[in-house]
């Protein structure tokens, strides 16, 4: 039984189509708000918005690819005409690329990483600041990863995507600290999805926390009442 602690909200979450970003989208789905889900897999996004409905919520789809970087400015006043603001953003959308020595990165492949990674999140940043601005509860979190904190070798691309995207995120909550707007980072540790099983393909998932276990932080960083400002936070 959830509380509705966002209800009327609007809340737009990245990468909604599987993994922490569905959970995510759920989570915030059961506890009131109106949930954009985005991602490139129409036929994902529209399971997870069924799945919201069911459960008494509503959501939205948003088929966009993030790599379209162009594109991604259309996106605030997008928001603004078809639901007049956007109260929560969680960029979570991510891709880990190949893991490989650094010498041996395709430009290509490093390129791709920091685009959607890091680029298209800015870009978001820039179409929907006036929007979040606009909300008397603005709340924006950014997944990072253990990997910051833990350099390892063959992470590169991702790591040094995620080292950025916390540096973005704690310049955005420093430029946002005289707003309503509170911008912090998660970083949600080892979670059964895709990408987990990329990255260790030999390893037993069925031991890891599913992505519906680390919902409760997102929720709690995206409540009105919610004070803290550029923390990072493991869920
Ligand atoms: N799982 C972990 O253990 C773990 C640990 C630390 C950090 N993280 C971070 O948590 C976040 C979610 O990861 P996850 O494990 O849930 O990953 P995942 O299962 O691989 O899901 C990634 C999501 O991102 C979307 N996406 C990827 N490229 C996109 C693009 N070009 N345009 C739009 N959407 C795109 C995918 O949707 P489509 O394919 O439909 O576009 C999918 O919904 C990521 O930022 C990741 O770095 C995860």
């Amino acid at each position: 039984m959830s509380s509705q602690s966002l209800k009327d909200k609007i809340a737009l979450v990245t990468g909604a189509s599987r993994g922490i970003g569905a959970s995510i989208a759920k989570a915030y789905g059961r506890e009131g708000a109106h949930v954009l889900l985005l991602g490139r897999t129409v036929g994902a996004l529209q399971d997870v918005h069924d799945h919201i409905v069911a459960d008494g919520g509503k959501a939205t789809i948003m088929p966009v690819d993030l790599k379209d970087i162009d594109a991604l400015s259309t996106i605030g006043p997008t928001i603004f005409e078809k639901f007049g603001g956007l109260d929560i953003f969680v960029a979570n959308a991510g891709i880990l690329g190949t893991l490989r020595p650094l010498a041996q990165t395709p430009m290509k492949e490093w390129h791709e990483v920091m685009t959607v990674n890091v680029s298209a999140n800015v870009q978001m940043i820039r179409s929907l600041d006036p929007l979040l601005r606009a909300s008397d509860a603005g709340r924006v979190i950014f997944l990072s990863s253990g990997v910051v904190p833990n350099p390892r070798s063959y992470w590169g691309a991702y790591s040094a995507s995620k080292a950025a995207i916390e540096s973005v995120a704690h310049t955005y909550a420093c430029e946002c600290e005289p707003t309503n707007v509170r911008v912090n980072i998660v970083d949600p540790g080892r979670v059964r999805t895709d990408m987990r099983a990329q990255a260790y393909p030999g390893e037993d998932g069925s031991k890891l926390p599913h992505p519906d276990d680390i919902t409760d932080v997102f929720v709690d960083l995206a409540l009105p009442t919610q004070t803290q400002n550029g923390a990072r936070i493991d869920a």
